[in-house]
C-alpha cells in the first residue's frame, strides 16, 4: 500500500532575501554564465546553514552550472557535483578560482596574432555564424585551445564564449539556441563596423568583469575543501561508494529546457564532437529512455490516468523513471538531509504537482517531510509562454518554485 502522509507544512518565503550575505544572485561567480535554470544561490545558502555546518558534504546530481558546488566552499562543505553536460568541468572550475595575474594586453596580443585555426567537428557551423568572421573565430579558438597555463585558459573561456555567442546568429535574448530576425539584424549592422576591434574589445572588457568577479567570489571567503567534478555523466547510472550528510539539487524540469541544446553552440567550440553532443542529448531526462522504477506515489498515478496522448505519457514516465530512478538510489547513501528544489510544471496546460509526488515517493521509502519553503517566482531564466506554442491554449503554470526538504 502506498501511504500518502506527507505533511501541509508550508513556508512562504522570498528565496532572494533568505541570505543577505550574499547580495544578489548574480554577485560573485553566480552568474557568469547564462546556464538554463540555474540555482538562486541564496537557497543552498540557506539549507547548509540552517540544517548542516561547516564539515560536513553535499551531493548535486544535477549540478548544471554548479552553484551548489561554490555555495559550498563558502560554508566548509565537501562537495560533490555531476552532470550530464560536460560544461560543468570547464565552468565551475573558474568560478572558484582565486583571481590571478593577468596582463590582458599582452594576452589579447597574442590572440590576434595567433594563426592556427582550431575547426569544430561541427557540420551545421555556417547556419550559427557568417561566414565573414569564420576566420577570426577559429583562429582565436586555436589560441584558446593552445594555451598552456591552464589558469589564463580558465580565464579566457567565458569572455571567448561571449564573444563568439555575439558573433552568432543565436538570438541571445531566448533561452534555446535559435535565430530570429533580430539577431539576423544585428549580425548585418555588425558586418558593417569594424567588427574585428568589437570582437577583441569585447573580450578584453569581458577579462575585467570576471577579475572583478574572482575578487568578489574571494571576498566571501572561500574555504579549502574537497571538491569533485563529474561533467558528461549520466547520474541514473552513477553510484555513490561513500555516505553524503546532504543532496541538494534541482532536477531537470518536466517540460524539458534542453540543456544540451541550448549549450551545444559552446560545447562545439570547446571541442566536444556531434557524435558526442548527440548522444548526450539522448541520455537528457525526460528524453533518455528509462527502465521502468516503482514509483511510491500515489499523486503519479493519479495524474497518469488522466494523460491520454501516448507522446505525453512517455514524457511524463520516462521523467519520473529518470529523475526519482536516480534519487532513489542515492538516497540510500545520503545521511542527513535531502532538498530538492522544483519548479512549475505541466503536461498539457495540466499542473502537474511534482513536489507532491517527490513527497510521497520518498516518505514511502522512508523519510520524513520536514518543510517545503515556497518561493513566488519574480524572474528567472525559464520559459513562461503565454500561449502554450504546442497546444494554442493559454498557460496555466504556477508561478511559484518549491524547496522540499526531507530528514531521514
Ligand atoms: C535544473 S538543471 C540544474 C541547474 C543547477 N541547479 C544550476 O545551479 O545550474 C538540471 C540539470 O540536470 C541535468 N541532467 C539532465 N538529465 C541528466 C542525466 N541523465 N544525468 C545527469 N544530469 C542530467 C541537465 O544537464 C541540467 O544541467
Amino acid at each position: 500500500m502506498i501511504r500518502s502522509n506527507k505533511n501541509n507544512n508550508h513556508k512562504d518565503v522570498v528565496f532572494r532575501d533568505l541570505m543577505p550575505e550574499i547580495p544578489s544572485t548574480t554577485y560573485a561567480t553566480f552568474a557568469l554564465y547564462r546556464y538554463p535554470a540555474k540555482f538562486i544561490p541564496q537557497v543552498i545558502a540557506y539549507a547548509l546553514t540552517e540544517y548542516g555546518k561547516a564539515g560536513m558534504s553535499v551531493l548535486d546530481p544535477f549540478a548544471g552550472y554548479g552553484t551548489v558546488g561554490t555555495t559550498a566552499k563558502i560554508y566548509g562543505f565537501d562537495y560533490e557535483l555531476w552532470d550530464l553536460n560536460p560544461l560543468l568541468n570547464h565552468i565551475h572550475p573558474i568560478s572558484i578560482m582565486p583571481p590571478i595575474d593577468l596582463d590582458e594586453k599582452r594576452l589579447i596580443k597574442d590572440m590576434m596574432a595567433y594563426s592556427k585555426p582550431f575547426l569544430p567537428d561541427w557540420q551545421n557551423i555556417k547556419y550559427w555564424h557568417d561566414e565573414v568572421f569564420l576566420d577570426m573565430l577559429t583562429k582565436s579558438w586555436g589560441y584558446y585551445h593552445s594555451l598552456n597555463n591552464e589558469e589564463e585558459k580558465r580565464l579566457l573561456l567565458i569572455p571567448l564564449i561571449k564573444a563568439t555567442r555575439y558573433f552568432s546568429y543565436n538570438d541571445e535574448k531566448r533561452q534555446k539556441l535559435s535565430r530570429s530576425p533580430y539577431s539576423l539584424k544585428r549580425i548585418n549592422n555588425l558586418k558593417s563596423t569594424i567588427w574585428q576591434i568589437k570582437f577583441f574589445e569585447l573580450i578584453a572588457n569581458e577579462l575585467l568583469k570576471i577579475k572583478n568577479n574572482l575578487i568578489e567570489y574571494q571576498n566571501l571567503r572561500p574555504m579549502n575543501v574537497n571538491g569533485v567534478i563529474k561533467g558528461g555523466i549520466n547520474s541514473l547510472k552513477s553510484d555513490l561508494n561513500h555516505n553524503i550528510n546532504f543532496l541538494i539539487t534541482s532536477p531537470p524540469y518536466l517540460q524539458a529546457q534542453e540543456y544540451i541544446r541550448a549549450t551545444k553552440m559552446d560545447l562545439f567550440w570547446l571541442g566536444y564532437s556531434e557524435e558526442t553532443i548527440r548522444k548526450l542529448s539522448k541520455l537528457e531526462f525526460p528524453y533518455q529512455n528509462v527502465p521502468a522504477t516503482n514509483i511510491l506515489s500515489n499523486s503519479y498515478y493519479k495524474y497518469l490516468e488522466n494523460i491520454t496522448e501516448r507522446h505525453m505519457r512517455e514524457i511524463y514516465t520516462g521523467y519520473f523513471f529518470g529523475v526519482l530512478g536516480t534519487l532513489s538510489k542515492l538516497q540510500e547513501r545520503i545521511t542527513d538531509r535531502m532538498f530538492l528544489f522544483v519548479g512549475p510544471a505541466t503536461i498539457r496546460t495540466v499542473p502537474i504537482p511534482i513536489d507532491d509526488i517527490f513527497i510521497e515517493h520518498f516518505v514511502n521509502l522512508g523519510w520524513k517531510h520536514e518543510i517545503t519553503l515556497i518561493d513566488t517566482i519574480i524572474s528567472r531564466n525559464m520559459f513562461f509562454y503565454k500561449e502554450n506554442p504546442a497546444t494554442g491554449k493559454k498557460d496555466n503554470r504556477m508561478k511559484t518554485e518549491h524547496l522540499i526538504v526531507l530528514k531521514k
